[in-house]
């Protein structure tokens, strides 16, 4: 039976639209546990687990500004259907030369629907900074982009996650991975971790490399909690080594999944993605049957 995900509204490289199905199936909470996710890019993962209680955290503070702008009542899906007919007219009218206008005024003041029109009209939904922390994804020369029909999809994706926010614990929190993990050390949690792979998209916010793994996997390897990272396990040239020597005290789930990351055909390989947990697989099976009962919200 193909579940129904449910697509955020601010997309992201890396996103693990398609990995959701999985991962609802192998995670392990229970009604009182905190789901927590330090690293949380779109949010795609912990808005469909849909627990009552969370903690999203990213180094991002546009995600989460954008986040806590809707649980403050700043904005809602009404001021975003406004807004982006507003602004689509203009971009329909003067094209590319308006996206950089918008870019400039993004950087220059920070604002959460400027963040989510260039996130929905610039190249492939990037997200990426440069050293002066200025948004630099170039214009995806769509300048029809926001139709009516693509407006109220995103209209509907805001409302849904509005609702979520409004009826749930649920916190955002613009901060280091290692501060988030170590705040719920002494409480019952699932940590679930999707840091950036090493090597693959660096940015101001997005960097990563072996001692950020090393790090990661101190912290949860100390932490009590149970825990679910997302990395890649190969592809047709390379296998992720740290699978077998940071991470080898994990059990492994496998799923092959498309990454579309740039413009030309040779940079869209296909990728093993691998789920590394530190309990038993059986456990969460058992669990997440009983969860799935109480967690169920009718998505539209
Ligand atoms: C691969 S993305 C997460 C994707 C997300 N699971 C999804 O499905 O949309 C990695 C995220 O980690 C964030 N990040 C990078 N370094 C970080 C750090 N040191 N602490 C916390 N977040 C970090 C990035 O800003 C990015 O949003």
């Amino acid at each position: 039976m193909n579940e129904k995900v449910y697509i955020p509204p601010i997309k992201i490289q890396g996103i693990k639209t398609k990995l959701v199905p999985l991962i609802k199936d192998n995670v392990l909470l229970e009604k009182d546990t905190i789901w927590v996710e330090p690293f949380m890019g779109s949010g795609v993962v912990g808005f469909n687990i849909q627990p009552n209680k969370a903690i999203f955290a990213d180094t991002n503070p546009h995600i989460i500004n954008f986040y806590n702008s809707i649980k403050e009542n700043h904005i809602d899906s009404y001021m975003v259907r406004n807004f982006l007919e507003i602004e689509g007219k203009k971009l329909e009218k003067k094209d590319d030369e308006y996206y950089y206008e918008v870019r400039e005024r993004f950087n220059a003041y920070h604002s959460s629907l400027d963040f989510l029109f260039l996130n929905r009209c610039c190249f492939n939904g990037m997200i990426r900074f440069n050293k002066e922390y200025k948004f630099n994804v170039p214009y995806g020369h769509k300048p029809q982009r926001f139709s009516k029909a693509y407006i109220t999809k995103i209209v509907n994706q805001v409302k849904y996650v509005e609702q979520m926010i409004h009826t749930s614990d649920w916190e955002f929190i613009c901060q280091d991975f290692e501060d988030t993990i170590m705040s719920v050390s002494f409480q019952k949690a699932f940590i679930y971790c999707d840091p950036p792979y090493i090597g693959r998209y660096v940015d101001y916010y997005d960097s990563w490399d072996l001692k950020s793994e090393e790090r990661l996997k101190e912290l949860l390897a100390k932490n009590d909690n149970p825990f679910m990272l997302s990395t890649w396990d190969y592809n047709q040239y390379r296998k992720n080594e740290y699978i077998d020597t940071l991470w080898g005290f994990c059990r492994k789930i496998n799923k092959e999944h498309f990454y579309f990351i740039g413009a030309n055909e040779t940079n869209r390989n296909q990728m093993m993605e691998a789920l590394l947990v530190n309990y038993p697989l059986n456990m969460a099976q058992n669990y997440y049957s009983t969860i799935n009962e109480q967690l169920k919200l009718c998505i539209n």
